[in-house]
């Protein structure tokens, strides 16, 4: 299948240092200027993390459990992404809020220091997902290979050093997950992780719960941690992307919801590619005792 002419690959351009693709660069200072409700819920991540897994169950949450109140609309129209400017389908984030009521589920993969201000003003809560640098990676370039708007990926090989460089849309994978991590007490910040989402669903759902004062029952948190499955969720158009046409996100590539699971970065990083990766993973990381799992 061929893009049509209206779809590109974006550019990257640095803002503060933060390789961004254009139209978000290009209307950086309106971005920077937005001023959340206090109310609105922030989720936050390096792309490919676990956002929208995390925004269904927030949801479902915030909906005690309601599925069909949760299949309203697609994701990306339920749960606004902050820093996205067009290409249509994908509402721009900053008009799609205007038209939402607070309390709002916002996303960003903006990194801890391009947050505009005001969701630390205005102490709005903010879950951050991390997800073990390797199965990142590997998530990153299917995404990069299916999602017609970011920049071309290359080949395997090539990608490798792009990610250990921060050279991709977002930056770093090493300074987003550290800003974060850093000041995540201070900022009361809930820090979680893929390979926790996926050992202990349950656990993790009431932990978000928790964070976001609400009580719901047991059989809720079941029913919740079940329409999150990963099978659920790729076979649920609201969750699946379908909704984004294929000259943006070409599902046969490779589809939104692709694997979904811990470890896959062993069926792709040959031992060599692995033995290299770490040991930068070692210099880049020496600074802080994030607890990821499954990377060795
Ligand atoms: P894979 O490419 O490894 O399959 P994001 O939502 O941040 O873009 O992250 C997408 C990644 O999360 C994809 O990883 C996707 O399959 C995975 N994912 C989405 N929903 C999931 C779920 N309910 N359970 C486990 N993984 C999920």
């Amino acid at each position: 299948k061929k893009a049509s002419t209206s779809i590109s690959r974006f550019p990257l351009i640095p803002v503060r240092g933060i390789p961004l693709m254009s139209f978000i660069a290009n209307n950086w200072d309106s971005i920077w200027a937005f001023r959340p409700d206090p109310s609105d819920l922030l989720i936050a991540t390096y792309p490919k993390a676990g956002t929208t897994w995390t925004q269904e169950i927030v949801d479902l949450l915030l909906h005690n459990g309601d599925a069909e109140a949760c299949k309203r609309a697609p994701t990306p129209v339920r749960s606004p992404f902050l820093e996205i400017f067009s290409p249509p389908p994908i509402p721009s984030g900053l008009d799609h809020l205007k038209t939402m009521d607070p309390p709002r589920i916002i996303k960003t993969h903006l990194p801890f220091q391009l947050v505009p201000t005001g969701f630390w003003e205005n102490k709005c809560k903010v879950i951050y997902v991390a997800r073990n640098a390797k199965d990142n990676l590997v998530s990153y370039f299917y995404f990069d290979c299916m999602n017609l708007t970011q920049p071309e990926p290359g080949p395997w090989e090539g990608y490798i050093p792009k990610f250990m460089k921060g050279e991709l849309s977002w930056g770093s994978w090493y300074d987003h997950v550290k800003g974060y991590w850093m000041e995540r007490e201070k900022k009361n910040i809930l820090y979680l992780f893929y390979e926790d989402m996926k050992e202990n669903p349950r656990r993790e759902v009431e932990r978000i719960m928790k964070y976001l004062d609400l009580s719901v029952s047991d059989e809720v948190i079941s029913r919740i941690v079940e329409l999150t499955s990963f099978k659920n969720m790729k076979e649920n158009p609201m969750t699946n992307y379908s909704c984004v046409p294929a000259p943006v996100f070409d599902q046969s590539i490779s589809p939104f919801m692709r694997k979904g699971e811990v470890g896959d970065w062993r069926n792709h990083f040959t031992p060599e590619q692995s033995k290299m990766f770490d040991e930068d993973y070692k210099k880049q990381m020496k600074d802080v005792n994030i607890p990821f799992r499954d990377l060795i």
